[in-house]
């Protein structure tokens, strides 16, 4: 890895073994883009790669030179009204009503390793030979703000972290309009755009088009990343598979209001810009004052998804979650949720409690309901108080119980969040975001705290801290459930309203902080109505997020699998829920439901009292599996082999690093008759490894499996032979692959 400086034609080249990165100071002084993608040699001088060609009618011509024209130039970061007409990354208003600047090079250094965001989450080193970062300082004259352009790359894979800090130097107070996070202006446009969307309860799933002249974006506007649109978007040539091909992974490491969009111009240039939505965001930036946009990563890969997805989850895996537990195998946890909704009592929590320690479960979760008047969603949040009448020794009490039976016990919160009905909020009132004068819309009959107020998050602190000082609390569910409505805050200035919603979240971040630094060993997973926060500035407090409310076996393959694109493993919630099931009223069968689950987290949320012995016994098998392979499902190399957007059946799997062992996960969605011969190519194997296969004792080379592949053919459907167990829909196996000696 290396960031190389030409002096002469003031080129820069980062670089490592995967990519390059290159840009050079133009002559009009602004920041030139020339190239990202796979690394190429050094060179003095790239402005061959500037394109430039005469356009009739472009404006922004630098004197002396008609050719230049920064209608056409790619840039790094792209102002208002300086004749690039193409979306800006900044945009400044000023007090004389001025919303132009003009961004030149004043200097650069380089630092060896990243410095940290404050305040903000974002990916780290933990040796400063890890990374190198460049600063680039630009500076606009007639305002006095200076940009500090961070370049973070990382010595292994092809990944890239950048973000822009901006420093009022001036002698004016300003409005910063718009300040995004990452530009990156591609020359061409031969790109799929692929991003992850879908809605509560089918978060997630890929969706793929061909990018097209103008501008196309996702975002959220809602407060929280939401379930509608994740902060990940990927441009990948057409013919990218997940094998093989080149694409460009684009992640926003924040959690609330984005916007990711690309806009391909007359010329078929491709600009793409990630940040914080300009929509519902400004930013009074006073004289003296700094802004730090959050940070947006790139990952660039020429062999194919499933590399591209392997670098996310490295990276979020070990340098963007952090603590106790980003390298620890995750306990198999039962919650209580879906087995008694708000209908529970201390004993009926106890004895679910029992049976999952029968079964080897390791910890109990009590989720929503434990605390002030809380018998329905109508009233109790915001009073983080064990409700007497349903658990007489409090929290302490029933941590304790829990614990005597040799479990550990977890809490659901929802710190954000207050209902009217509520002791906070009559003692507090003005705690609520809230537009004066208008009524507040609802939201599961619940309203938005302003976590903008520092005085709101020390309260929350207070509340839950203090139950964990109490209580032997080993694990929080922090839930959110609303999205944020009338977002003003009674304690901020009128020119300050615009702020609001980054303030929010920062609120977030810094009780996340505060929580994570007192009680480092607990284990947080993050929820927002299932998974609608699920994003990696969360992934930074919370190692595993509740990937959504949706249990269903079958609806879960492809939020799994769509997770999986930018997502480590060890970060999906997954439990294994009851039939029917709550939310699409399917029967599947139970290994089916923990074969899927098994690519998570892993859990139950049910009461196991109510299983038959068979099942129970069948419960024991998995969370014995689960024991004996966690770490190889939460912490191996993850691949996609089938995808369930595309067919019938989904394949997936797991290889450890010595390579010796692979779980490779088969679903089939519905039966069919008289079926053509299956098999799957698997990867990541050895070639020459000989593999045990689990299912019928075979013996294959590594290079058999991934060439022919993995047989899945079976006799379930039609006549099926007398000694055989007829499958039905949703059949699933997972097959264990051994590297044996012959
Ligand atoms: C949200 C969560 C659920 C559960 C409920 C409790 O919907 O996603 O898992 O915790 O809240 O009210």
């Amino acid at each position: 890895m290396s960031i190389i400086f030409h002096e002469e034609t003031k080129v820069f080249h980062l670089q490592n073994d995967a990519i390059s990165y290159i840009m050079m100071v133009l002559p009009n002084g602004k920041m030139g883009h020339l190239y990202f993608g796979k690394r190429i040699h050094d060179r003095e001088d790239f402005e061959n790669l500037l394109e430039l060609v005469p356009r009739p009618m472009s404006s922004g011509i630098f004197v002396g030179d008609k050719f230049f024209s920064s209608q056409h130039i790619k840039q790094e970061l792209p102002d208002y009204g300086t004749g690039d007409y193409r979306s800006p990354a900044v945009e400044i208003l000023q007090k004389n009503g001025s919303r132009i600047s003009d961004f030149q090079y004043h200097s650069h250094h380089v630092e060896a390793g990243k410095p940290l965001l404050p305040g903000l989450p974002a990916t780290y080193t933990e040796d400063q030979k890890e990374a190198e970062t460049l600063v680039l300082n630009l500076v606009d004259s007639v305002t006095g703000i200076e940009a500090e352009l961070f370049y973070t790359i990382f010595a292994q894979r092809g990944i890239l972290a950048r973000s822009i800090r901006y420093h009022n130097k001036g002698n004016q107070s300003v409005y910063l309009g718009r300040a995004m996070s990452l530009c990156l202006d591609l020359p061409d446009c031969e790109y799929d755009w692929v991003q992850l969307s879908g809605a509560w309860g089918r978060e997630r799933h890929v969706k793929t088009r061909r990018l097209a002249t103008g501008v196309q974006s996702i975002g959220s506007m809602r407060g929280n990343s939401s379930h509608e649109h994740n902060p990940f978007l990927i441009l990948k040539r057409p013919l990218t598979s997940e094998r093989q091909g080149e694409a460009i992974g684009f992640s926003f490491v924040y959690s609330g209001n984005f916007l990711m969009q690309a806009e391909v111009d007359a010329h078929d240039n491709t600009r793409v810009l990630v940040g914080l939505h300009p929509d519902t965001f400004t930013w009074h930036l006073k004289e003296g004052e700094s802004f730090q946009t959050p940070e947006a990563l790139m990952v660039y890969t020429d062999s194919g998804l499933n590399d591209m997805s392997q670098s996310f989850h490295q990276l979020f895996q070990t340098r963007l979650a952090r603590g106790y537990w980003r390298d620890r195998v995750r306990p198999i946890l039962i919650n209580n949720w879906e087995a008694t909704y708000f209908n529970f009592t201390e004993d009926k929590l106890v004895q679910i409690a029992e049976k999952a320690k029968e079964c080897g479960v390791e910890l109990f979760v009590l989720d929503d309901g434990w605390f002030g008047a809380r018998n329905n969603d109508f009233a109790g949040l915001g009073d983080w108080v064990a409700n007497p009448e349903r658990l007489s020794g409090g929290i302490t009490g029933l941590a304790e119980r829990i614990s005597q039976l040799g479990m550990k016990f977890g809490l659901w919160f929802e710190p954000e969040m207050v209902n009217k009905d509520s002791d906070l909020y009559r003692s507090h009132p003005d705690w609520i975001l809230e537009a004066p004068g208008r009524e507040n819309s609802q939201g599961r009959n619940q309203h938005v705290l302003d976590f903008s107020r520092k005085e709101v998050v020390d309260c929350m602190f207070e509340m839950m801290a203090k139950i964990l000082r109490e209580a032997k609390v080993s694990y929080i569910k922090w839930d959110m459930n609303r999205s944020i409505t009338e977002c003003f805050s009674k304690s901020f200035a009128p020119e300050q309203q615009g702020e609001i919603f980054h303030r929010y979240i920062l609120g977030v971040y810094d009780l996340y902080e505060r929580l994570t630094t007192e009680f480092p060993e607990v284990l947080f997973e993050s929820c927002a109505s299932g998974g609608g926060r699920f994003d990696p500035g969360i992934l930074y407090y919370a190692p595993q997020g509740w990937a959504s409310d949706n249990s269903d076996a079958v609806e879960r393959m492809k939020i799994q699998y769509g997770t999986s694109m930018c997502y480590p493993i060890s970060s999906i919630g997954s439990h294994v829920s009851v039939i029917p099931n709550h939310q699409v009223y399917r029967n599947t069968p139970l290994h089916t439901r923990a074969n899927v689950a098994y690519f998570g987290t892993f859990g139950y949320e049910l009461d196991l009292n109510k299983l038959s012995e068979k099942e129970i016994e069948e419960v024991k098998e998995q969370i014995a599996f689960m024991k004996e392979y966690r770490s190889l499902l939460q912490f191996g190399a993850f691949y996609r082999l089938k995808s369930p957007f595309e067919g019938n059946e989904l394949v997936w799997m797991v290889v450890s690093e010595d390579k010796r062992t692979a779980l490779v996960g088969w679903y089939r969605i519905l039966n069919v008759v008289n079926d053509r011969f299956t098999r799957v190519k698997l990867q990541g194997l050895n070639e020459d490894f000989c593999y045990e296969v689990s299912q019928d004792g075979t013996k294959r080379y590594g290079d058999e499996l991934m060439n022919l592949g993995l047989v899945t053919s079976d006799a379930t459907a039609g006549q099926t032979p007398q000694d055989e167990i007829p499958c039905t829909d949703f059949e699933s196996r997972i097959y264990i692959l051994k590297a044996v000696e012959v």
